[in-house]
């Protein structure tokens, strides 16, 4: 336990630019002690005391503002950066070396039963306000962008912005739409344009037609 503490202590002298000493990021850091005692309340859980883990999580949560359920599987070095209104649910999994920014949701989409939080890889950033939801699986050294709501999978070494999330970056280079498979890709905004533009070119062409059938019944009534 001692060894999981200090690499958590490690992650966030690593990861924040503001901290000072490893007594400060010990005394100081509500994402650290939102760490260590679900570390606590995951030992419980895992020891039949189910009571007692919710009982430690949710003085956890009271204190912190951070919420994690016990049974949630949390790798070496997570970094919860301030914390405030982060919720990792009962099936969430976290890899080693993780970062979460406040006000994360690892959380369900409310349709699945069992395993119906999501699994984050390794080295994965999660930015400020981004909710994951769902059983879905998060690539390692992914990044998710502020305020994203992930959906579907995302592969390993991509960044992703956006409601619903899609795919910006691959690998460091800017990506085109599609080119990765297994990515949210569709923009909804776009896809209405789209539609609007195809219905507005219809209405113009059959308008075309009725201007055409107006005057030639017409010139035929002049005629006449
Ligand atoms: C996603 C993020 C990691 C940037 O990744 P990046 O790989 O450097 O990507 P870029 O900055 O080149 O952005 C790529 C595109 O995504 C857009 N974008 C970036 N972050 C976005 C976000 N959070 N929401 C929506 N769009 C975003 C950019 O505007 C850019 O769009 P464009 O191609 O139309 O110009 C970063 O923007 C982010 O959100 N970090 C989280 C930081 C955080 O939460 N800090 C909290 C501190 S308390």
């Amino acid at each position: 336990m001692l060894d999981w503490i200090r690499a958590d202590i490690s992650a966030a002298l690593e990861r924040d630019p503001a901290a000072r000493s490893r007594l400060e990021v010990f005394l100081l850091y509500p994402g650290l002690h939102a760490v260590i005692w679900h570390r606590v309340a995951h030992w419980l859980w895992g020891r039949g005391l189910r009571l007692m883990a919710r009982f430690v999580s949710e003085v956890n949560r009271f204190v912190t503002g951070i919420e994690i359920h016990p049974a949630a599987k949390i790798g070496r070095g997570l970094f919860i950066d301030h914390g405030m209104g982060t919720v990792i649910g009962e099936t969430s999994e976290i890899g080693d070396d993780c970062t979460l920014y406040q006000g994360v949701t690892l959380g369900g989409t409310g349709k699945q039963k069992g395993k119906r939080h999501p699994s984050l890889g390794k080295n994965v950033v999660v930015g400020v306000g981004a909710s994951i939801l769902g059983a879905i699986t998060v690539g390692d050294r992914a990044l998710v962008g502020a305020g994203s709501v992930v959906l579907k999978d995302v592969p390993p070494d991509a960044t992703v912005v956006g409601v619903p999330a899609r795919v910006v970056r691959h690998r460091g280079v800017r990506v085109a739409a599609a080119s990765i498979s297994g990515a949210t890709q569709e923009d909804p905004c776009e896809q209405c344009q789209q539609a609007f533009a195809k219905e507005i070119s219809r209405l113009e062409r059959r308008l075309e037609e009725l201007e055409q059938r107006l005057s030639g019944a017409a010139k035929v009534g002049a005629r006449d």
